[in-house]
């Protein structure tokens, strides 16, 4: 089992490809990334990270072999690919410019992988997440079922750990959905939340549950606010988990951003449902019943992703 984390020079790729590693699932794992020059010296960002990793091994006790690369021949056969790679926005770049920017390095990436990898899986973290993911369905030339996104496991995984807090329980024991595209419009579900297959409104107030989820909503953005810098540790480990469902077939529910071709009443988009994931990528998108609030939710956050998607299509065909 072989994986590759393109972008993994940066935060989210280098803690995707830790995971990975400590997991213990993949004989390999390969970190990609450019190389940064600064006056007369290079850097080989994914290099250095892979042999810090590496040296972690024995600490951790790992055998997966932690590689680093700038050179896609390195990442041939891969089983599955991560991408993380992307620039954040800078002053005076425009949301369009930034738009433009990364649907670039994900096409350019996504060529590269499949050149060297033709039947791998593909996990797209680089945001924004279900058009970056439709970019990389459209340069793979693969079935969708094996190209997808990461975003409902990260999200569910912010909402498990502010009800666990909440409620003083293990955030093992919270099973909770969210659907919809990857941003402020995201859809959680708190009729589909459980503690142990508690419904959670039963342990909870009206209140605190929606004051949890508009959290959630701005999970993100909460992050940026400390650090000044965007999140890796959790988006990182919700990757690797991913691939691990891949890698080991185990058939786990899991939301992620899938193409949907009429299911939850959308068509020819990526975004967020919940899937089974197994061998060889998203073996079904489960069709869980909404109503009518829910429903509306879902349509109104998968309008957001369209207007995004038809954005691009618009900056590529100016
Ligand atoms: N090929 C390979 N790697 C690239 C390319 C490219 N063409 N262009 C940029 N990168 C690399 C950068 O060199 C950098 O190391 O992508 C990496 C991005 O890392 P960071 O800037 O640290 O960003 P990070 O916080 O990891 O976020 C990466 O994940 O969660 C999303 O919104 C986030 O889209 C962003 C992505």
């Amino acid at each position: 089992m072989k994986i590759t984390v393109v972008g993994a020079g940066g935060n989210v790729g280098s803690a995707a490809a830790l995971t990975v590693a400590q997991r213990d699932f993949a004989n390999e794992v390969v970190l990609v990334d450019i190389e940064r020059k600064d006056g007369e010296k290079t850097f080989y960002p994914s290099k250095g990270r892979a042999l810090d990793q590496w040296q972690t091994a024995s600490i951790h006790g790992f055998d997966t072999r932690v590689k680093g690369t700038v050179d896609y021949a390195d990442t041939a056969n891969s089983d599955i690919c991560i991408i993380t790679a992307g620039v954040p926005r800078k002053p005076g770049m425009s949301r369009d410019d930034l738009l433009s920017i990364n649907a670039n390095i994900v096409k350019t990436v996504t060529q590269n992988l499949v050149k060297y990898s033709p039947d791998t899986v593909i996990i797209v973290v680089s945001n924004p997440l279900d058009v970056m993911t439709y970019v990389a369905w459209k340069a793979s030339g693969l079935p969708a079922e094996k190209v997808m996104g990461m975003a409902g496991i990260l999200d569910t995984a912010r909402y498990r750990s502010f009800l666990a807090e909440e409620l003083n329980v293990s955030p093992k024991d919270i099973q909770a959905l969210i659907l919809g595209g990857h941003g402020d419009t995201m859809v959680p579900l708190p009729r589909y939340t459980t503690v142990s297959g508690i419904p959670v409104t039963q342990l909870i107030s009206k209140e605190k549950l929606d004051a949890i989820i508009e959290r959630t909503k701005v999970g993100g953005g909460e992050l940026v606010g400390l650090m000044g810098t965007s999140a890796w540790f959790a988006p990182g480990a919700a990757a690797a988990q991913m691939a691990e469902a891949i890698a080991l077939d185990q058939n786990r529910i899991f939301p992620c951003a899938a193409y949907l071709t009429g299911q939850f009443g959308v068509n020819e988009l990526y975004s967020g449902v919940p899937v089974k994931l197994g061998k060889g990528g998203i073996k079904e998108i489960i069709e869980i019943e909404l109503d009518a609030d829910e429903q509306a939710l879902m349509d109104n956050s998968c309008a957001a992703v369209r207007g995004v998607l038809e954005d691009l299509q618009r900056i590529q065909n100016s």
